[in-house]
């Protein structure tokens, strides 16, 4: 039979796991098979022939409902081995569209016949669509024949959705769905490191599944977040969540076009149509829920670093601060504070934490004290371990009342541990087991909060009582120092799935690094669900009760920062980027990363300024000072056996280096509050790209070297080495240096500008009015 070609752009992979690709298994799931010298084009790519036929479509005021019936598997397909079919097809789905707000839809494709896992995030939808029928900004219509969704803007008769491709699969464990897209401009997904704001889609596929995993190029990190948000051709913007937790990637092709595989759960989509980007963030966010506020304290500078030998380097670096004047609010204190690592412990070397953060917060400091999740199941008297058993917290084997126990930080009792020795090792001989609290539960979320209680005001010993201002959460992807369990895990299928997304784990299985997936973790209903299903929402999960605690521990309304986020994290908390590496190259992605959160409705967020891992040199932590200072969560922090890259660790023209910028920075508090205070009410962006200011100039649709804060501060900083000038683009306007109050106005210009060593380049926009106020060395002091 004879067929015209297909064009490599019209070719979507129908062997997406890979490695054992061949004409023959190809052929038995039914697809066509081609050759071609074109990298990257898949040679192995579905036929047209529809999977699922539509029928009864019913256009309905408030939107459309559709029966989807599978067809049965080619004849081909059906004597293949099960192994070829990546789990059985569900025969019979229901769409369900709904229309609703005016500038939001949602199309759901479900189960018919059995309840499937659903993601347990609650989002504002409207208990019953709003708006009338001329003022949507969309229309939808349903294809039969292949079976497709097409969504249209009215406005410019823009296709911005169009799933009728071939490929669409409802599998039980394998989801997979096409859609073309209205441009090359794509924003977004993550949590991963990117190279550009702008996604590259040239037959890209990234990842996403929560990983302890130090950002580095496509590499699924921390955080979990399937949205994104497009460009159209005429500058309008739309945004797209996929509501689903289950491991996936996604993959673009320069059709231009982008696919969705995941394993397991429902495809469920939600939509924003802006039309410009600083709408599509404030309808997403209005969707997710809105970014908590933060207290005006948390917008100061903070240190931290893993690895103080006590309390007395803390109070030390501390007096050098004052003395060199540098502004800083908040000092962080990691897991050195802890008895062996223990949550809720103190370590000896810290005896005298409380009595000095009650000294340091006389004179208007604030402290942050890092919590993991996972809890010593090794002591003889260890309440918060005894409390949890007694409220039933922690993660079981499946109809089981075995905890499933996995190694992290915490120590056993009586070890002399050697840190000359490598990771594995010393997991194998120091490390306690730990079991890990299932923060899904109603009871765990009551727990947590009493040990926080207890962290804060020891009821037995008053002076061991540590008066925190806010928490910080790691590890709660959740990480684990030993692959699934102390045990290993036992479901060969959950744990490597029939088909394994683009993850950093995919050789490993989904169980690398963190709990197995047969795992069982109990929903506020009492429902019980695997942490298969529920494995990205550990961090989300652990948020709320986290930021509840702390506001009602200190009366205050705190702030916490929190490794793994899912969409509506930023409700509770902040994110910091992660273990990045002391080099130039995360300086700059730094950047990316702060911007993709901002989409993410995470505003209070930034690097580890002068990076995590490796030693900083002091040129480059120079410059990461002057960008910092312009992150929301302003910090600098590294990693234990790294030198000191504080401020006063270097020499005094770092310090007044350091000085200078931070001046800068608390001169523009009351302006970056004000940001934060909108991002909380309206949900705007605070870390904003030129392209939410300036979309009618697309020349700023790829600028991501610069970036603003709110609409009327552009940062341009210097971001390579030995390199005393920068390139700014400014886009149509008036713009005034902040340092020379000089102002002169752009048609849409690149400049080249002076940037020696004690300078960043920042411009006021014409035309807006700044709150700001004299600097102090803190925020009480002002
Ligand atoms: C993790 C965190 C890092 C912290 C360290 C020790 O690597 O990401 O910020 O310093 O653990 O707690």
């Amino acid at each position: 039979e004879w067929k015209l070609p297909v064009s490599d752009l019209e070719k979507f992979n129908c062997y997406p796991e890979g490695a054992a690709v061949s004409e023959e298994r190809c052929r038995l799931r039914g697809c066509l098979w081609e050759y071609t010298t074109v990298p990257d084009v898949p040679t192995c790519y579905y036929d047209t022939i529809p999977r699922y036929a539509a029928s009864n479509i019913q256009y309905l005021p408030t939107g459309i409902t559709t029966d989807l019936a599978h067809l049965g598997a080619p004849e081909s397909a059906r004597a293949a081995p099960a192994s070829g079919s990546l789990s059985a097809a569900i025969s019979f789905l229901q769409l369900s569209v709904i229309y609703h707000t005016e500038n939001m839809l949602q199309f759901k494709i479900f189960d018919s016949t059995n309840k499937r896992y659903e993601v347990p995030v609650t989002l504002n939808t409207p208990p019953s669509p709003v708006g009338s029928p001329e003022d949507r900004l969309y229309d939808v219509r349903i294809q039969n024949n292949p079976f497709g969704i097409q969504i249209r803007r009215k406005s410019s008769s823009t296709v911005i959705w169009d799933s009728q491709l071939p490929g669409f699969t409802f599998n039980d464990m394998f989801l997979s769905i096409s859609t073309r897209l209205p441009s090359q401009y794509i924003y977004g997904f993550g949590e991963t490191e990117h190279t550009a704001f702008r996604r590259n889609i040239n037959w890209t596929t990234w990842g996403m599944f929560a990983r302890d995993e130090p950002p580095a190029y496509k590499k699924n990190s921390y955080g979990v977040h399937p949205y994104y948000m497009a460009l159209e051709e005429d500058g309008s913007a739309h945004g797209v969540l996929l509501l689903n937790s289950n491991a996936m990637d996604v993959s673009f092709q320069p059709t231009p076009a982008l696919t969705y595989r995941t394993t397991g759960g429902i495809l469920d989509f939600y939509m924003v149509l802006g039309p410009t980007p600083e709408l599509v963030t404030q309808q997403y966010t209005e969707l997710i829920g809105r970014p908590a506020m933060t207290p005006y304290w948390a917008l100061g500078f903070q240190l931290s670093r893993y690895g103080y030998q006590n309390d007395t380097e803390i109070s030390q670096l501390y007096k050098a601060m004052m003395a060199a004047q540098i502004p800083y609010d908040v000092q962080h204190v990691d897991i050195d504070y802890m008895d062996r690592k223990l949550d809720f412990t103190l370590s000896p070397s810290f005896q005298n934490l409380g009595l000095l953060i009650e000294q340091m917060k006389n004179g208007s400091m604030r402290f942050i004290l890092i919590l993991d999740p996972a809890i010593s199941g090794n002591e003889t008297q260890y309440r918060p371990f005894t409390r949890g058993q007694d409220n039933n917290v922690f993660i079981k084997w499946p109809n089981s009342n075995d905890i499933v126990w996995g190694k992290v930080w915490p120590e056993l009792p009586n070890v002399n541990v050697d840190t000359s020795l490598d990771h594995e090792t010393q997991v194998k001989l120091y490390r306690a087991y730990v079991a890990f609290p299932d923060f899904l539960r109603n009871s765990t979320a009551a727990w947590w909060k009493m040990e926080i209680k207890e962290l804060y005001a020891n009821s037995e010993e008053s002076e061991k009582s540590l008066k925190f201002d806010g928490l910080w959460l790691d590890m709660n992807e959740p990480s684990n120092f030993v692959d699934g369990s102390v045990r290993g895990c036992s479901d060969g299928i959950l744990n490597d799935p029939p088909y394994m997304p683009y993850l950093e784990s995919r050789d490993r299985g989904l169980s690398s690094k963190t709990l197995c997936m047969e795992s069982e973790q109990v929903l506020p209903d009492g429902s019980r669900v695997r942490h298969y299903d529920v494995h990205s929402l550990y961090g989300w999960a652990q948020a709320r009760p986290t930021y509840e605690a702390v506001q009602e521990v200190t009366g205050q309304r705190g702030v916490i920062i929190t490794r793994s986020t899912f969409p509506s994290s930023g409700r509770w908390g902040g994110h910091w980027l992660g273990d990045n590496m002391a080099a130039w190259d995360q300086l700059r992605k730094s950047i990316i990363g702060m911007m993709e959160f901002s989409l993410f409705g995470i505003p209070y967020t930034g690097a580890d300024i002068c990076g995590f891992f490796g030693n900083a040199e002091y040129e480059m932590c120079v410059r990461w000072m002057q960008l910092g200072a312009f992150y929301p969560f302003s910090r600098n922090h590294n990693t234990i056996g790294t030198r000191r890259q504080d401020p006063v660790a270097w020499n005094s023209t770092f310090e007044m280096f350091s000085r200078k910028v931070l001046q800068t920075r608390y001169t523009l508090l009351p302006y970056l509050y004000t940001l934060m205070h909108k991002a909380h009410v309206e949900g705007s962006t605070v870390v904003r790209p030129l392209l939410h200011e300036f979309t009618n100039d697309n020349k700023t649709w790829d600028i991501d070297c610069q970036f603003m804060l709110g609409p009327a501060l552009l940062i341009s900083p210097v971001l390579e080495s030995n390199t005393f000038e920068t390139r700014a683009y400014f886009p149509r306007g008036r713009w005034y240096d902040y340092s020379t109050e000089s102002g002169s106005v752009s048609t849409g210009e690149w400049k080249i500008l002076g940037a020696p060593l004690d300078h960043i380049n920042l411009h006021i926009r014409g035309g807006y009015i700044l709150p700001w106020q004299e600097p102090a060395m803190n925020t009480h002091a002002r």
